[in-house]
């Protein structure tokens, strides 16, 4: 094994299982060419409900795919990068046969749905040990917002490497929404945004060549599981984009040359009517749905990934996490962690096509009416920090405590509407994101938010206090809230919420 500094160390030993990837890797291969097939695995892309029940087998394992033409042996649901898109509707049984193949321990989050945080729902405090099958079953309410959502591993200490192995994926909740007569006639295309590192056997690059404490970005950015894929988009119609960013770490900023976009979703909620926008930032674990109008010069057009400073160490002047120092003399990150973290540079995500024309569409006028929540109960304070600590080196911390698994930070009362402020008091930027229940945000540094849109996930820059407003409906029981940076959240930004 290759040196291990004191912080990788740490690392390894907070995730508890550790990190056998490399063996199990090996493992998998080897059964691989044995043609293991033993489960009737249905490997589709695409499962939707029927009958008002959706129902899947889903298996993580550790697959050969095939990455911007690469082999890469990357973690896997049923095989794809990304994950199947799983499609159903308010009111909606979902039962998911779950089966960990992976040589650690996992277990399933439906970022963003309104659903029991509990049982076999959104449970996060499950843990699936490898070779363990578990049936997850909840039912999606009536009132379930209609928008994109999305799945991935949720174990604490674990989600990070999870995550940038590859295991994402999309969960869609259709409905009045999608019928819309302009929406409806839109061209839908999904774009899952993932970013990769892979060493020269095409495994994801180890935490020990990451900087965690930045969050590890890899020089890979795959749309769909490709590499500038196009898109066309109908002469004179409209092209609805439903983005993912279902990075680790990597903030999108995101533009399509010549064109605005009209958005019309934040998260997994439609907004009241499309908003026009030049660009579009997405952190991790935000979505946005978009229309584009197809009224330009027909041609080509690209999608780009437009610089953004997201904060850092302020170590190397251009906010690198490298170096020595940090860490009594472990090396953060390499020369090639800094190319593959240049944030200077502008680059072509996908393309977008012209093709032939159609009847033209109009931009839908009104899409939903987003309720004012009632003046809140309560005001809480939450301050997103990082601290050297004697016992444990670079920790992540909300309100001075790091995760612990076990103690309850906040205690709120079903059926309240609180305001939480949180305050960045960091060097980085942190996307703060809340479980079960959506919220809107109020103000930003003081200054109040004139977009009314709800939202999952909300960016803190460094420096900020962002206000947002939060009704606690339906469900009861222990869940989370962090920052979606999940290196982060693994090295202890992230919080317990009982809802009572
Ligand atoms: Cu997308 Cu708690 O996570
Ligand atoms: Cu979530
Ligand atoms: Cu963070």
């Amino acid at each position: 094994m290759a040196k291990i500094n004191r912080r990788q160390f740490l690392v390894l030993s907070a995730a508890g299982a550790g990190s056998a990837i490399f063996a199990s890797y090996t493992q998998r291969r080897a059964s691989y060419s044995q043609g293991s097939s033993n489960s009737p695995l249905d490997l589709s892309k695409l499962h939707h409900s029927s009958n008002g029940l959706l129902e899947l087998d889903l298996e993580a394992s550790e697959s050969p795919v095939n990455l911007g033409g690469k082999r890469a042996y990357l973690l896997t649901y049923n095989g794809h990068i990304p994950a199947p898109r799983l499609e159903a509707k308010p009111g909606d049984k979902v039962r998911i046969h779950f089966t960990n193949n992976l040589s650690q321990p996992t277990n399933l989050h439906y970022h963003g749905l309104h659903i029991p945080p509990t049982g076999k729902a959104d449970n996060v405090f499950l843990r699936i040990n490898p070779g363990e099958k578990f049936t997850y079953e909840f039912d999606l309410a009536k009132n379930q917002a209609e928008g994109t959502f999305w799945y991935h591993p949720h174990l604490h200490g674990l989600v990070a490497e999870q995550l940038f192995g590859g295991l994402a994926g999309l969960f869609i909740v259709r409905g009045e929404l999608d019928e819309i007569p302009e929406i409806k006639a839109a061209k839908e295309e999904f774009l899952v945004l993932q970013d990769f590192a892979l060493d020269n056997y095409g495994r994801p690059m180890d935490s020990g060549h990451m900087s965690l404490m930045m969050g590890r970005e890899g020089d890979l950015i795959a749309v769909n599981g490709q590499i500038n894929p196009s898109f066309s988009l109908p002469a004179n119609g409209l092209l609805r984009l439903r983005i993912l960013n279902g990075s680790t770490s990597r903030f999108y900023r995101l533009s399509l040359e010549n064109h605005p976009f009209y958005q019309i979703a934040t998260d997994g909620n439609s907004l009241n009517e499309p908003i026009e926008v030049s660009e579009l930032l997405l952190t991790p674990g935000q979505r946005a749905d978009v229309l584009v109008k197809g009224d330009r010069q027909p041609g080509q057009y690209r999608l780009l990934n437009l610089p953004y400073d997201r904060g850092g160490m302020g170590m190397m002047g251009g906010g690198m996490m490298c170096g020595r120092g940090m860490m009594g003399g472990g090396m953060m990150c390499d020369r090639g962690m800094m190319d593959r973290n240049d944030r200077n540079a502008t680059i072509a995500l996908a393309t977008v096509n012209y093709e032939s024309s159609v009847k033209s569409i109009d931009l839908p006028n009104k899409i939903t009416s987003i309720p004012a929540l009632p003046e809140p109960m309560q005001v809480r304070h939450f301050e997103l920090n990082h601290g050297m600590t004697p016992a444990v080196g670079m920790a992540f911390l909300i309100n001075g405590e790091p995760y612990s698994g076990e103690l309850i930070n906040t205690q709120v009362r079903l059926d309240t509407v609180e305001d939480w402020e949180i305050t960045n008091t960091g060097v980085m930027d942190h996307p703060f994101h809340v479980h079960v229940n959506s919220f809107q945000v109020i103000s930003r540094n003081g200054r109040s938010e004139s977009l009314p849109a709800w939202r999952d996930t909300v960016l803190v820059r460094r420096g900020e206090t962002v206000r947002i407003r939060i009704r606690f409906q339906d469900f009861t029981g222990k869940t989370v809230y962090h920052c979606h940076i999940l290196d982060h959240e693994d090295l202890g930004m992230m919080g317990i919420m009982k809802i009572r």
